[in-house]
Order: structure tokens, then sequence, then C-alpha cells
């Protein structure tokens, strides 16, 4: 079952331009800016009901969000959904036929479970799932 939105990341050259239409001219707060280096990126997080904006700025060349902002420019990366059961979600896909990048799912911060499907198979967008730990 998908459950929600989860959080939509978009890609930004730096922070500050970033923000500029989200937090000042729209009014979005800023909860929280995280370094994540495993994926060479500053995240900023602001939160829209039970869902958020990511606006992801790469800082390492080499990471997969900087060759996208080299390649594509500033815009829309990942849409993340969030699942009941995300190794279920996975095989449903495969049967489907859709490709995955991610097979299995990874364990991220805070032991939440993700996997991403490539955008071959969902029309274009790439699309994260995310199954947060404690629910069911
Ligand atoms: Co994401």
């Amino acid at each position: 079952m998908i459950k929600r939105i989860d959080h939509i990341a978009i890609v930004v050259p730096d922070l500050e331009a970033g923000t500029g239409f989200w937090a000042e001219a729209l009014g979005l707060p800023v909860e929280r800016i995280e370094t994540v280096p495993d994926e060479g990126v500053d995240v900023a997080f602001l939160p829209v009901g039970e869902s958020e904006i990511e606006l992801l700025r790469p800082t390492d060349t080499e990471s997969g969000v900087a060759r996208f902002l080299e390649k594509r420019g500033p815009g829309l990366h990942h849409i993340c959904l969030e699942v009941e059961d995300i190794r279920a979600t996975l095989d449903r896909l495969r049967a489907a036929n859709v490709p995955l990048i991610n097979e299995q799912p990874k364990i991220g911060s805070g032991g939440k479970k993700f996997a991403f499907v490539h955008p071959k198979g969902t029309g274009g967008v790439l699309v994260e799932l995310y199954e947060l730990p404690g629910q069911m």
C-alpha cells in the first residue's frame, strides 16, 4: 500500500538560490539543513503538510546529483512515496517488469528502508520508495 508522498526532491545550484522561491517568496519554513557526505549533497528540508520539499545541493562534483545538475540543470530530481512494505512493493514492480535501480532496499538514516525505481519504468521520473521504521 502507498501511504503518502514523503518528499519531493529538487536539485539547486546553491541553497540560497533554492530557498529564494520556496522559503522567502512562498514562505515555507526551512526546518533543518543536513549534510549527507555519502550522497555528496547538502539537503534543506521544508515541511509541507505530511510531506516535505527537499532541496539538494551537490557538495561533491562526482555525485549523482552533481552530474544531474550539470546535465539537466536545476529542477525536479525525484519523488518519494512512503509505502507500507517496501519488499512487497519491489516484488510487485518486478512482476510488472518495471526496472529498479535498487533490487533490494537499502538502509538509511534512522533505520528507514529505501530504494529507487528507474525513470525508464515510470514515465521519466525518478521514484524513491521509503518504508519508515516502527510502522506497519
Ligand atoms: Co529522496
